[in-house]
């Protein structure tokens, strides 16, 4: 299968839309698709564009997968970003895309020398692009996590994580407990 790798544009967004729903509806259930589908949908209409960065992938012409990274405030000082959501075809599932898609977003995000990475999800799979389980006495999370042992950071500028004092800010679209 040819695939390609690009930056999402605002002429993505209701495919990239119906692309979350979808995933998430098969995954989880209709309501979770919906949800997701709505915070996909908020997030891109509430973040200011230089604090988000969403990859896809395509193939045919077709949004086969995406993800999006939006500006994580941490009060370090570091520029922080977070990984979320992110959805791969159902179809297309476990046939490396999404690794291939976050690489290719970690790499974007260096370029534009963000230092810090974070998501909030399964650490056997996010193990995979680098992300290693942190502490929230390393760094808070912004809410209360309903599953710590999912909170993941990695460095992109090789330095260790340092300990941070205080609390961090998630952008709009993210901040709602039910996220966390
Ligand atoms: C989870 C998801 C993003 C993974 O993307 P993918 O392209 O299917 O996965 P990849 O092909 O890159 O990687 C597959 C590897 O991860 C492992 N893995 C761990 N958790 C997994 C999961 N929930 N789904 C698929 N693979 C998973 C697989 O075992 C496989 O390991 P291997 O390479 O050693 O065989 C994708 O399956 C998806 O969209 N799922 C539904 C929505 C979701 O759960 N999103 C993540 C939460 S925001």
């Amino acid at each position: 299968m040819e695939m390609k790798l690009s930056l999402f544009n605002s002429s993505h967004t209701q495919e990239v839309v119906e692309l979350f729903t979808k995933v998430f509806s098969a995954s989880e259930n209709e309501s979770e698709g919906q949800i997701i589908g709505n915070l996909v949908s908020d997030l891109i209409a509430t973040t200011e564009p230089q604090d988000l960065t969403g990859c896809v992938a395509t193939s045919n012409d077709r949004i086969i997968g995406c993800i999006f990274f939006s500006r994580f405030v941490v009060p370090g000082g570091e520029v922080a970003s977070i990984l979320s959501p992110v959805a791969i075809s159902t179809s297309v599932q476990g046939s490396g895309i999404g690794q291939q898609l976050i690489n290719y977003g970690l790499n974007h995000l260096k370029s534009l020398s963000v230092n810090l990475v974070f998501t909030y999800g399964d650490p056997k799979y996010y193990s995979k692009t680098g992300f290693k389980q942190i502490s929230e006495s390393i760094v808070k999370a912004p809410f209360e996590l309903s599953q710590p042992e999912g909170w993941l950071a990695q460095p992109l500028d090789g330095n260790p994580i340092k300990t941070m004092q205080g609390a961090t800010k998630c952008v709009e679209a993210l901040s709602d407990q039910k996220y966390w």
